[in-house]
């Protein structure tokens, strides 16, 4: 199943970046660079596992009976080989620029001749801050960093990004929805708050993905249907745009899209049902970041939150959890019926406490039953709920289509973010002209 997905990922792409787009020779040659970081991807990551879990880098898969000890933070070596494509691939774009002539430029661009700097600090700002945030999330996997500090860390790691967007584009208005333009006006300039805005995207999507995690496959393949999501949005929107800026902009996002795409595709054939080795924390903040990067580097950061229906929700139904209104343990991933071999909802006991916090989760817990979106497991007899499920989509999904097993888990999660996906096309496509 691992290989069928990194298998069709590839053609997938590889067709969607071929059909009638008239497309510029650098993305053909970060198709190459793509193939071939995912071969390397396919093949290293086996040959590190031992020496990952020797150096005791390494996890219990505690859905498993045997429970194995895996490899942990494989996302590091992935993001190291992404590194180096993205590293090479980086004189590409500016190819023409090496014989002293300078053909890419239009007859009307009034750069015509000048190297394109901005172009290659938009690039090298975009690496640093991947780089930056990988460094972090390794460093997490190696020290198990406690929640209250690793959640400022993508807000370091954004830090290159902000300075280069402050000192190229500086824009910070954003367009109003037609319902709202006559009171607030079409554009409304946000100021500082815009900077506020891109370090909050920047933090939700990089740790939106580590809590939507816990089962094989789930982490790289949340992932890997976003990317190819972006990857397809770029190129509908090559199809129907023609103004250069915009062109430029979702290149930029194709060049980091789709090696990201295959390194991940390999990663995933390795972490599969039944994994053989556990992408870690530092995958799921580089997968995070990287989308950051494009989505506002490429300027789509409204369009990049459509693919995270799943990751919002998950993180909306969290919140209790998230912010201590409700017990949260170490871990809320499902609970393994051994006799079974099937995964159930995990469970969180909710205390007696009469304080003001422990009474707004039972009432947000109480709003969530009634709305369908709380499995209860036990009441007291004072009518006071005593025991439910984590508040975790995965859970949510087992308590109402549960048990069921581990693949089958990953299947129907991942299902979803594909279905959200296609809502989220929708959208950006068809309902689209009756906000804009
Ligand atoms: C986040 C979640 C936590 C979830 C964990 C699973 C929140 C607030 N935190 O914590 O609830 O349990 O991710 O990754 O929502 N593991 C498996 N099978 C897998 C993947 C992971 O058994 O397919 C286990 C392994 O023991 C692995 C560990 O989870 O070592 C990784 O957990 P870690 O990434 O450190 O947890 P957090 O990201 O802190
Ligand atoms: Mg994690």
């Amino acid at each position: 199943m691992g290989k069928s997905i990194w298998a069709a990922s590839l053609i997938a792409t590889i067709i969607g970046v071929t059909v009638n787009v008239p497309l510029p020779d650098t993305v053909y040659v970060s198709i190459a660079f793509a193939i071939l970081a995912s071969v390397v991807t396919w093949k290293t990551l086996p040959r590190l596992a031992m020496t990952f879990v020797e150096a005791r880098v390494s996890g219990v898969d505690v859905l498993k009976r045997d429970r194995p000890l895996l490899p942990e933070a494989m996302g590091f070596p992935t993001a190291v080989i992404y590194l180096i494509a993205m590293f090479c691939f980086i004189p590409f774009p500016f190819i023409n620029w090496f014989d002293g002539e300078a053909r890419l430029v239009h007859e009307d661009n009034p750069m015509i001749g000048t190297f394109p700097y901005h172009k290659l600090g938009q690039i090298l700002s975009a690496i640093l801050a991947i780089q930056s945030m990988v460094l972090l999330g390794f460093a997490d996997d190696i020290l198990d960093v406690r929640w209250r500090y690793k959640v400022w860390f993508p807000a370091v790691a954004s830090v290159p990004l902000l300075i280069f967007y402050y000192t190229n584009f500086g824009v910070t208005h954003v367009v109003m929805p037609l319902q709202l333009r006559s009171l607030l006006g079409e554009l409304v300039d946000l100021g500082p708050l815009y900077y506020v805005y891109m370090v909050m995207l920047v933090i939700f999507c990089t740790h939106t993905i580590n809590i939507l995690a816990g089962i094989n496959g789930i982490e790289a393949g949340q992932s890997l249907i976003i990317a190819l999501s972006i990857i397809i949005n770029d190129l509908l929107y090559m199809c129907n745009n023609t103004d250069r800026e915009s062109l430029e902009a979702h290149l930029f996002s194709l060049y980091f899209m789709l090696p990201f795409a295959g390194v991940t595709a390999a990663l995933l054939a390795h972490n599969w049902f039944p994994a053989r080795l556990f992408v870690g924390d530092t995958f799921c903040y580089f997968a995070g970041i990287t989308f950051a990067v494009v989505g506002i580097l490429g300027h789509f950061s409204k369009t990049l939150i459509l693919f995270f229906i799943p990751q919002i929700f998950n993180f909306i139904y969290s919140c209790p959890q998230l912010f201590r209104l409700v017990d949260c343990p170490r871990h809320r991933m499902p609970r393994f019926d051994s006799t079974k071999r099937l995964l159930q909802c995990s469970t969180v006991i909710i205390k007696p406490s009469n304080s003001l916090r422990a009474k707004l989760g039972r009432l947000i817990l109480k709003i969530l039953y009634m709305l369908g979106l709380l499995k209860v497991i036990k009441w007291d007899d004072d009518g006071r709920l005593v025991e439910c499920n984590n508040l975790t989509i995965i859970n949510l999904v087992l308590a109402r289509l549960g048990p069921m097993s581990e693949v089958n888990t990953t299947r129907t999660i991942l299902g979803i973010q594909v279905l959200s996906s296609l809502f989220a096309f929708f959208i950006r496509y068809k309902l689209v002209q009756y906000v804009y």
